[in-house]
């Protein structure tokens, strides 16, 4: 959206905007006239899998994480989508749905409607509305120096859904990707509005890396990750030691990035996972060291994978990759 915005002045004509466009943040956020917080989100995106009913629940869970990103509650979506009709059986457009609309129940999220055009290519995903209490809002821009980064999910979908396309991903690997594609951040947000976390966004497209310092960009910080406390999916060690296994899209990553880094290891493969476009990564979190520990278990007992895999520290945005001291 930046890129795309370029020189165009960035103005906004309502005092109604809470999070606007120069905020550069996961969702919108503005506040309607009767007073309530409104978080407003788009994301489609072309096949990942090759499983209709996984690819649905995987958009439907991606486009609902920019709302949770925002510690937000989802209310409703619309669906956008771009078919192949030809070539497209009308079958695997209905296990689609069907993927989808599992997810965004279990999301209380209601599907109101959508669009439909016809394309070469399928791309599908939904623009969602949810409401944030004020108190509850969480932007990028709100780290402190000391805050400790939080993820969950593990990472390495790209590196997975490309051995998966190349034919040389395991049983489990596939079972762990999928998992993690259609897992919603919801439990992760609400816990985090109960911890008063004031700073997060949602692991996509730029990966974990790039992500994790857009926090530290907005927060005009600099941040130290550990890099052998970030948590792999299984198998995506073994796979990312393969080129043919790196996703389109992690070089690009990489040479945004690379120049504003700092690297004190030297392990390619994990180098390469820590580029890894996501879809429907996990959250990351700048949390208070006062409550970080209980955080991070307050988490883990409620079935979400949590891990403390950095630091953010005083100084110009640059970050730093290390082994972690213990
Ligand atoms: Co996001
Ligand atoms: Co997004």
């Amino acid at each position: 959206m930046a890129q795309l915005l370029g020189e165009l002045p960035i103005a906004t004509s309502t005092d109604g905007v809470v999070v606007g466009l120069a905020a550069f943040d996961d969702a919108g956020v503005i506040q309607s006239p009767r007073g309530d917080y409104l978080v407003q989100t788009l994301d489609f995106f072309t096949p990942i899998v090759d499983d209709p009913y996984v690819f649905g629940a995987a958009a439907a869970a991606n486009s609902l994480s920019d709302v949770y990103a925002m510690g937000g509650v989802p209310l409703s979506a619309l669906t956008i989508a771009c078919l192949p009709i030809q070539e497209l059986p009308a079958s695997m457009v209905r296990e689609m749905m069907k993927g989808a609309m599992d997810k965004l129940k279990e999301a209380h999220c209601e599907l109101l409607g959508g669009h439909t055009i016809q394309d070469k290519e399928l791309k599908f995903g939904f623009s969602v509305t949810g409401i944030v209490e004020p108190t509850a809002l969480m932007t990028k821009a709100k780290a402190k120096a000391g805050d400790q980064l939080v993820l969950t999910k593990r990472i390495g979908t790209g590196v997975l859904a490309t051995a998966a396309k190349r034919g040389v991903l395991s049983k489990e690997g596939e079972d762990a990707l999928h998992e993690s594609l259609m897992k919603l951040n919801a439990t992760a947000a609400k816990i985090a509005t109960d911890f008063h976390i004031q700073c997060a966004t949602d692991v996509t497209g730029f990966g974990l890396l790039g992500h994790a310092l857009d926090l530290a960009k907005q927060s005009q910080l600099g941040l130290s990750i550990f890099s052998d406390k970030v948590p792999l999916l299984p198998t995506a060690y073994e796979l990312a030691l393969d080129k043919k296994n790196q996703a389109g899209g992690l070089n690009r990553n990489r040479l945004f990035i690379e120049a504003k880094l700092s690297i004190e290891f030297d392990d390619e493969a994990l180098l390469t996972l820590l580029f890894d476009p996501q879809t429907s990564g996990g959250l990351l979190f700048a949390v208070r060291t006062a409550v970080v520990f209980d955080f991070v278990q307050e988490l883990t007992n409620r079935g979400e994978t949590a891990n403390i895999i950095g630091e953010f520290v005083e100084g110009d945005l640059q970050m730093t990759l290390q082994k972690s001291a213990s």
